[in-house]
């Protein structure tokens, strides 16, 4: 099956109303005057944001995202959000279980998988998160690692259609290190076969993206392997040229 590519950006804690004008703007006007997009973009700001990109990206064809739900629908949860809500403004997409929320906010993958279900409940495609710490790599653990957060995380009724995921070693986000191609084709074609096994089929057009430290200059080093199917951007999808120039190497 050919997995169509996603490029993803996670904007993180970053933007006001003016940066979004000038970022989702940018990026609609450049997506929208391609002929045929072989790739699918999805922008995703912090939730205060959300509803203006939404507006800046319309009829463009680059799809909306949020970078964390709550796993209700609705209730007395101060400060948090549903992925209902995020569904209301536009949202297709949204990001569970990075590794910062993880940290962070010291959420599991029992908590991710049921934030994952909530995204789907909504009609959301759940864009899931694993991936090793520094330590876990160095004693040989990725891949072990990898395959338990994929257990434990994928909600029942998965499937390649509702789900992404997307593989972030924490060592390798915002510190310009990455691991190499040959590593990240490991850990790809390894999170395939679980996925697979979890899903009870369809691992073949689940779409795994690589993250951590994605720039123009090595975009196409991780997007030209065969199990990986897009990309996870962080600091390099705050700037229009940097993140559409990586969208190129797809
Ligand atoms: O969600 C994005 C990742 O955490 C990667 O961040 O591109 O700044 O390393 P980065």
């Amino acid at each position: 099956t050919a997995r169509r590519p996603l490029i993803a950006g996670n904007w993180k804690m970053n933007g006001l109303k003016a940066d979004a004008e000038l970022l989702a703007g940018g990026l609609a006007s450049r997506y929208k005057a391609l002929q045929k997009p072989a790739f699918d973009m999805l922008l995703c700001p912090p939730a205060t944001l959300v509803s203006v990109v939404a507006g800046h990206i319309a009829g463009s064809g680059l799809v909306l995202g949020g970078q964390d739900c709550h796993a209700s629908e609705k209730g007395a949860h101060t400060g948090d959000i549903s992925a209902w809500m995020l569904r209301d403004l536009g949202c297709g997409y949204v990001i569970v279980g990075h590794s910062e929320r993880r940290a962070d906010h010291r959420e599991s993958n029992a908590v991710v998988k049921d934030k994952a279900q909530a995204a789907q409940a909504a009609g959301l495609i759940a864009v899931i998160c694993i991936g090793e710490t520094e330590g876990e790599r160095d004693r040989g653990e990725a891949l072990s690692v990898v395959s338990e957060q994929i257990r434990g995380s994928l909600p029942a009724g998965a499937t390649a259609q509702n789900t992404v995921l997307a593989y972030e070693p924490v060592w390798a986000i915002g510190t310009g290190r990455t691991p190499t191609p040959d590593d990240v084709a490991e850990i790809h074609a390894e999170a395939r076969k679980v996925a697979n096994q979890v899903m009870g089929g369809g691992g073949e057009s689940l779409r795994i993206l690589y993250g951590g430290s994605v720039k123009p200059s090595n975009a196409v080093d991780f997007l030209g392997l065969t199990d990986v199917d897009g990309a996870l951007v962080g600091g390099a999808s705050l700037k229009v040229d940097d993140f559409w120039a990586i969208a190129q190497a797809c």
